[in-house]
């Protein structure tokens, strides 16, 4: 990817070096005394927060949390999180949320500026927010020696080699609640996988498109048409061939495609599930992106469960596109038994799509890059 990188920074000894980070964390507990309930981004970032304190540099990281809209809100107060780096990495400061201001999102050079006086290099370690062209994301590159931390170079190769070179089958199996979030990046995957699985809210628009009734479930009309011409032209699209859903009295079972009037689908049925399971385990590379169902009510976690027991029993290189799927994955305490899993939920997907991500590239503009 060309990017530079740490060992591009020269020598870092008393110098301040502004880390981005992606510490937008899990949550939870009164607005004003939260607690860090998941701390993956944070420890995410420590290999290249150690690097550089270990070679003389003073660390201020910055990082958003939660979308408080350019306004201070008590419950996204970056105090918790600040708490925990303490303790994960003694010394190391870390700024207020950078959404309190409306700045960070609309890119203004003064808040730019504001962010690097009395900083002597940047480093972007924010996978999660590389896709986002904030102040914080491509600012400082413009003016400050600059390089991707550890966590961006880790996720770039990981995506990379899926877009590039995947050991084949290469299987993608996508889920979550809106295909119109999804169909850039379906639109590059069918170009790329062996077969293409789809499971969630999304695949009621791709069953409307086949022409089947799908009761109350989630729809998105105006997407019908984008969907018929997928199927028409990817013949290895895989869609669920059951569905669990609750019909009008509230009372769930489990349906064919076909949902009657005022049902409404909740999650991947056994036997679609047992068909994905089969797709994954027949893979050698596997990428995984938004659950299959409802999976926070236990009612409705089976079939996303399935998927993430899957993913850990498959001997494929395994990656878990970041997000609600991580979540799940974390859920059911599989995390450790996949190849990776990515920090960043939307970035994976568009890097997966673009092959590149405005905040890489403003690493590749920086004076310093090669
Ligand atoms: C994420 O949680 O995916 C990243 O931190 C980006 O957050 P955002 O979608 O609010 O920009």
């Amino acid at each position: 990817m060309n990017l530079p990188v740490l060992e591009d920074l020269g020598d870092l000894r008393h110098k301040r070096v502004l880390v981005r980070t992606d510490f937008n964390v899990p949550m939870s507990g009164p607005d004003d005394a939260r607690v860090v309930t998941d701390d993956f981004r944070i420890r995410a970032s420590l290999p290249t927060i150690e690097w550089l304190t270990e070679r003389g540099a003073t660390v201020v990281c910055a990082s958003h949390l939660g979308r408080p809209k350019g306004t201070v809100v008590a419950k996204y107060s970056m105090s918790p999180v600040r708490a925990r780096l303490a303790d994960l990495a003694p010394g190391v400061e870390l700024l207020e949320n950078l959404r309190f201001t409306p700045d960070e999102e609309a890119n203004d050079a003064k808040f730019v500026e504001h962010l690097i006086s009395g900083i002597d290099a940047y480093v972007n370690d924010a996978f999660g927010a590389a896709h986002r062209a904030h102040a914080s994301v491509v600012g400082p590159p413009k003016y400050l020696p600059s390089a991707a931390g550890r966590l961006i170079e880790h996720e770039v190769n990981v995506l990379e080699k899926l877009r590039t070179s995947p050991k084949r089958p290469y299987v993608a199996v996508l889920g979550g609640a809106k295909v119109s979030d999804k169909l850039g990046v379906i639109e590059s995957l069918v170009k790329v996988v062996d077969r293409l699985v789809i499971g969630g809210g999304m695949c009621f628009t791709f069953l409307a498109a086949l022409g089947h009734s799908i009761g109350d479930s989630l729809c998105e009309p105006e997407q019908i048409e984008h969907c018929k011409k997928l199927l028409r032209n990817n013949p290895s699209i895989l869609l669920p061939e059951d569905i669990i859903g609750v019909d009008a009295d509230g009372v769930y079972s489990t349906f064919g495609r076909r949902l009657p009037d005022g049902a409404k689908g909740m999650d991947i049925g056994p036997g679609s599930a047992a068909a994905f399971v089969d797709a994954i385990m027949d893979a050698r590379t596997v990428f995984w992106n938004g659950p299959m169902g409802v999976f926070e009510d236990p009612r409705f976690a089976k079939g996303t469960r399935t998927v993430a027991q899957a993913m850990a029993d498959t001997k494929a290189f395994t990656v878990v596109g970041g997000g609600d799927s991580a979540a799940a994955l974390a859920q059911f305490e599989l995390d450790d038994m996949v190849d990776h899993v990515s920090t960043g939920g939307g970035a994976s997907l568009e890097y997966l799509e673009l092959g590149d991500l405005p905040g890489l590239r403003a690493l590749r503009e920086a004076p310093n890059a090669k």
